[in-house]
């Protein structure tokens, strides 16, 4: 069976960040989030994260499934695993991972485990700029040494471009006999896990190394730059699935997914939008430039215009929202429905084909179909204390620059003029004016400035 044991104690220091380095967001999830998800996915008998830095910070983000152990000083990579290796049956196979290395990709680990059977197993990589990784050192015939960190490495040894990613497996009493005896006698006086691995081949024990070739996999995240390049790197193989799946990106370099975004047949979407949690956007739907969308759904055919703020909301088909339009929790739109430019709406129904097009709040608002919102219309929702609804029927019409003071209701076909203050409920196929009387007053003279 398998366990596996997730690294997340340190403090990491360059950061520079009062966050846990663990709990930084990448793509919209904790980068322990993501390492907890690919190990999930192994199906392992348990899992086990050693905290320390941070550490109730640390176990509130992380839902169930995980077993906690506690490393009260951080004193290196091999005395975190021990926290946790007496919590394994000895004959289980442990997978070590790192909670600052994200995009461990599962179908990996998967390769590695079988040789973990047998003695050790670690994953390597060869880098470009290998700075900060641990080398791999190898003698002539190629087989492994050991490895040896950045702060402990000669010259030469810094030279060498094979780093080791941190992931190792081996059988859970292997690796307590053999951390039972790495010293932290190093330039960081740390006990260093990867020490296990020079000791193990000194021992005899088999020690496999497999080399990927998936870079961006076994990336870790030490400071800020990492971790942008990190988000960087996912976002555009994010971007580069959808495109495989037919989706329309303008530019691969300038798209955010913080979460999953589910899209149908010929779907476009322009320049420097962001999504968020979850987002359906139904075939030929069309996303301008600019736009915030989290959590929401959108049916076939409806466009959004740029810089528009989408947010817990449901849009149906053939609609158009923006620009520059901003829909909060609780707003569904009706087939056809139109939200124009400055439009704020929250908690609010509009039914199929109304429309509110310019420079207007509606809240706590049901909205029946075919009625038209005129510009500069507030729905009057909150009194100090309480918020109250607005209802409207089919085909309302409501002039410019009215106020609706809710609760109100306006039934079916009722009309206000522009300009109006509602108070009071409107029956069917009413009109209601509400506003003073235009005076007209001749020979008004203007107001002069006065000379001194
Ligand atoms: C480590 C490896 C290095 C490897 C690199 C890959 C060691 C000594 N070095 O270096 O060979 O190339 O990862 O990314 O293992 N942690 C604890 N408790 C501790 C110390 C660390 O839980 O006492 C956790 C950290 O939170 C982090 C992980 O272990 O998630 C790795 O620690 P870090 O200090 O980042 O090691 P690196 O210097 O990156
Ligand atoms: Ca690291």
């Amino acid at each position: 069976m398998l366990e596996i044991i997730i690294l997340a104690a340190g403090r990491g220091t360059r950061m520079h960040s009062e966050l846990p380095k663990v709990l930084h967001p990448l793509a919209g999830r904790t980068l322990l989030q993501h390492v907890v998800d690919t190990a999930q996915t192994l199906d392992p008998e348990r899992i086990h994260v050693v905290i320390g830095h941070g550490a109730e910070q640390v176990r509130r983000t992380i839902a169930s499934g995980v077993q906690f152990h506690v490393q009260t000083d951080q004193l290196g990579t091999g005395h975190a695993v021990l926290q946790a290796l007496p919590h394994c049956a000895p004959d289980n196979t442990v997978l070590v991972l790192f909670g600052d290395v994200p995009l461990i990709n599962a179908t990996t680990l998967a390769q590695l485990l079988p040789a973990a059977e047998h003695g050790l197993a670690m994953l390597a990589a060869a880098l470009e700029d290998p700075t900060g990784y641990g080398r791999v050192l190898r003698d002539e015939h190629g087989a492994l040494v050991g490895v040896v960190e950045q702060k402990d490495a000669s010259l030469a040894e810094l030279a060498i471009r094979e780093v080791n990613t941190g992931v190792l497996a081996g059988s859970a009493a292997l690796l307590s006999s053999l951390l039972a005896r790495v010293g932290n006698t190093n330039a960081q006086g740390e006990y260093y896990l990867p020490d296990a691995l020079g000791m193990a081949v000194k021992d005899g024990v088999p020690v496999s190394v497999m080399v990927t070739e998936e870079i961006s996999d076994i990336l870790g995240v030490n400071d800020r730059l990492q971790l942008e390049q990190i988000e960087r790197r996912y976002q555009i193989s994010q971007a580069c699935n959808l495109m495989r799946q037919g989706v329309a990106i303008r530019d691969r370099q300038r798209i955010d997914i913080r979460g999953q975004l589910l899209c149908g047949r010929d779907v476009s979407i322009d320049v420097n939008s962001v999504f968020e949690g979850t987002v359906i956007l139904g075939d030929g739907v069309s996303i301008g430039p600019n736009c915030v969308l989290r959590d929401v759904e959108i049916a076939a055919g409806s466009v959004v215009h740029s810089f528009s703020h989408l947010e817990s909301a449901v849009l149906g088909a053939q609609c158009s929202v923006g620009p520059y339009a901003r829909l909060r929790p609780g707003t569904v739109l009706g087939d056809g429905a139109r939200i124009g430019n400055f439009v704020e709406t929250k908690n609010a129904t509009l039914g199929n084909g109304s429309k509110a097009n310019h420079l207007t709040y509606i809240g706590d608002s049901t909205i029946g179909e075919g009625c038209n919102i005129g510009a500069g219309t507030i729905t009057s929702n909150y009194d100090g204390a309480n918020k109250h609804p607005t209802v409207l029927g089919d085909r309302v019409f409501v002039g410019s620059n009215s106020t609706l003071v809710a609760p109100v209701i306006i039934e079916s076909d009722g009309f206000v003029a522009a300009g109006s203050t509602v108070t009071k409920a409107i029956g069917p196929a009413q009109l209601a004016v509400s506003r003073a009387r235009q005076r007209n007053i001749d020979g008004w003279r203007r107001p002069e400035k006065s000379k001194d």
